[in-house]
């Protein structure tokens, strides 16, 4: 029996939470333990005061090698419908408590993608490749269609043909190939990733934590609406954020109108000060 502790860990520096899937033997496979693990990390750092941002990971040569055939497919059906629910329930658990994670949160992917790890993928608000990583739906070549999620997020983050052609054949992308699709942000060399991610999350970290929340949650409501809801959300959810930050805008308005100590154009107002 697999350690809970084990096939998840992670560490906090300057403000970012390291979270790394670390199952690197069996390529970071998402197994039942791993996934009740995740759920739990997560619980421990979506609150901490000292987590800004969340960088999601893999140890060794995978990112994750999506579901674990073994645990998460063989014998969760040898327990019937029972094990095969629960086995759903925590996967896409974590998944749905990471998409809508307090903090931004940024996938790095490191090697290996494939199949059901489309499901965190798309559950991080960005995400960046090393260009030697490999991206797949290989659910076709073992015989399944791409479920747990997988299907959807090749047709939110893919263009028509392209998600048809990537579910249909099963065929690996690399990382430069993900960037160009759609499916990360950018991709670049492994030994540049980590340096150009902390990069990123530092941005992130100077930014206000409450309008933050309030946009990423935004982006991935306002596209199922309609202009009017659109606009309607978006002013409702800029009100409920004030709530919960009485200062920062008018802080924001004051150091660029009044002490014109930075332009919002060109970067963020020094929150320190609100
Ligand atoms: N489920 C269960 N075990 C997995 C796994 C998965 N998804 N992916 C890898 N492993 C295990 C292998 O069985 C092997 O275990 P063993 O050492 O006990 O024999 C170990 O991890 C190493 O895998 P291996 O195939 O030897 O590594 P590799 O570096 O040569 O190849 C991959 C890496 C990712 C290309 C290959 O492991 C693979 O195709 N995995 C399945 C990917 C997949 O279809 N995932 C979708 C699931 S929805």
């Amino acid at each position: 029996m697999a350690n809970d502790v084990d096939t998840v860990s992670y560490d906090v520096r300057d403000g970012i939470a390291w979270l790394r899937f670390n199952r690197p033997d069996k390529r970071n496979a998402m197994s039942p333990t791993l996934n009740r693990a995740m759920m739990e990390a997560l619980d421990e750092l979506e609150f901490r005061e000292d987590v800004g941002v969340l960088v999601l990971t893999g140890e060794g040569s995978a990112w994750t090698a999506g579901m674990d055939l073994k645990e998460y497919f063989r014998e969760s059906e040898a327990d019937g419908l029972k094990g095969v629910r629960r086995a759903q329930r925590e996967s896409y658990g974590w998944w749905r408590r990471l998409r809508w994670f307090q903090k931004p949160t940024i996938a790095m992917v490191n090697g290996w993608c494939f199949g059901g790890g489309y499901g965190p993928l798309f559950a991080c608000d960005l995400a960046f490749a090393a260009d030697e990583s490999k991206f797949g739906l290989s659910e076709i070549n073992w015989g399944i269609l791409p479920g747990g999620g997988a299907t959807k997020v090749a047709v939110e983050l893919l263009p028509f043909r392209k998600a048809m052609y990537h579910a249909m054949l099963g065929e690996p992308v690399d990382g430069k190939t993900a960037a160009e699709w759609g499916l990360v942000n950018e991709s670049l060399p492994l030994a540049e990733l980590e340096a150009r991610v902390t990069e990123v999350a530092k941005k992130l970290l100077e930014k206000n934590p409450v309008a933050l929340k309030a946009t990423k949650d935004a982006v991935r409501r306002v596209g199922v609406m309609t202009y009017d809801e659109a606009e309607d959300y978006l002013v409702r959810a800029q009100e409920a954020a004030n709530s919960y930050d009485a200062t920062g805008r008018k802080e924001g308005i004051r150091q660029f109108i009044d002490e014109k100590s930075y332009k919002p154009g060109l970067g963020a107002y020094d929150k320190s000060r609100s």
